[in-house]
């Protein structure tokens, strides 16, 4: 069976027999990237996301280097905040800042919801030449969930307990709901223009999920993002749903009506099969630690991931998280060498 990346990926998702599970990594487009930190010397984050060749450039990196089965647009969760005016900047070594979060209920008024086509419309350029380029990879989109992207609205930064969100949510609940309503109306716009472009899957990030108690997600989370599933546009895409330190909200995310769920390392992959009734397909688990050791303890980790999973169709190869910025190459090409030689296995 020959397959290009793009057919692997797509059977993949489809829970149908592959050679061997496709693979591809979060933060692969980033800082442990020699090419990347090269763009990133004289640029901030902000010039690179809206510049599309730029943008385009960094998609790519990451493919021409390690033949990955999927790329992941270059942009941010955050992207469709920007044209707020509530002074985002993702700053070096630190992460998203806002200046003027919505701390108060009155704020939420002023936001507005943003297309890609009226206000970042450098996003709909870059996936129409990251598209152009790649035929025969797959391409992913992405957006944030509503909860995650209303986190950083409310608390101005990431989160490390979501305290500011869930008092927010509990003081002003009309407001509360009113903020993720519209939230979700972004994402939607954002996730939409992505699929109009032609991409072949997309991810949700719901990052700041594990904060919540299973009945608190089921109230403060849950809603909206089965609003963008339902939406007719989406939902006849692939969506990989993405979270991390959620095996407490596993029954919950178990009735989610996505195709796909990204875990992290806190599950093995047969128990997160077992415990969403083997619904999904799984994309994950290899602890991106262990890239910083050693080749021989990446190999023999990528082997029992990549061999866990493909015990059933419907297994897509990942990190649990993003990858760490100080990961040797030598370390993720072994890991990339790895689960390509299951093919011959
Ligand atoms: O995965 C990829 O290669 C695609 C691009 C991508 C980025 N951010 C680029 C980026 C994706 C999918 C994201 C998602 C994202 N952004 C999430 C969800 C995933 C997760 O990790 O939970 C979140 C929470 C954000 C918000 C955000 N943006 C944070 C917390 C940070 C700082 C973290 C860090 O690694 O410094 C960013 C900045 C950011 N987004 C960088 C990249 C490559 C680093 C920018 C730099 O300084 O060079």
């Amino acid at each position: 069976m020959s397959l290009t990346p793009k057919q692997r990926f797509e059977k993949a998702l489809n829970r149908e027999t592959t050679d061997r599970p496709p693979i591809w990594f979060m933060r692969q487009a980033g800082r442990y990237l020699p090419e990347y930190k090269e763009i990133r010397k004289n640029k901030t984050f902000e010039q690179m996301i809206q510049d599309p060749e730029i943008a385009t450039t960094i998609t790519l990196q990451p493919i021409k280097r390690f033949d990955l089965d999927a790329a992941i647009i270059f942009t941010d969760i955050l992207t469709p905040i920007y044209p707020l005016k509530i002074g985002l900047t993702i700053k070096q070594g630190i992460g998203p800042i806002i200046e003027k979060p919505i701390n108060t209920p009155d704020k939420v008024n002023n936001i507005e919801i943003t297309t890609p086509e009226e206000h970042y419309s450098y996003l709909i350029d870059e996936v129409k030449m990251t598209r152009k380029e790649l035929k025969k990879h797959a391409l992913i989109g992405f957006a944030g969930a509503p909860f995650t992207i209303a986190s950083y609205l409310i608390e101005g930064k990431s989160t490390r307990d979501a305290n500011k969100t869930k008092a927010f949510a509990w003081k002003y609940p009309e407001k509360y709901h009113e903020l993720l309503s519209k939230v979700t109306e972004i994402i939607i716009n954002k996730l939409k223009a992505q699929i109009k472009n032609n991409v072949d899957a997309v991810q949700l990030f719901d990052s700041w999920a594990n904060y919540l108690s299973p009945k608190q997600y089921e109230i403060l989370a849950r809603p909206y993002v089965e609003k963008i599933l339902n939406n007719p546009e989406i939902s006849k895409k692939p969506v990989i749903y993405y979270s991390r330190g959620t095996s407490h909200l596993i029954e919950k995310i178990s009735q989610l009506n996505v195709t796909a769920i990204s875990i992290d390392h806190t599950i093995s992959i047969s128990q997160a099969r077992k415990e969403t009734h083997e619904k999904f397909v799984i994309q994950g688990n290899l602890d991106p630690a262990v890239l910083l050791s050693t080749a021989e303890k990446t190999r023999e980790e990528t082997m029992k991931i990549a061999r866990e999973g493909r015990k059933t169709p419907g297994y897509i190869f990942n990190l649990s998280k993003g990858i760490d910025k100080n990961t040797p190459l030598e370390n993720v090409e072994i890991m990339v060498n790895t689960v390509k030689q299951l093919q011959e296995a």
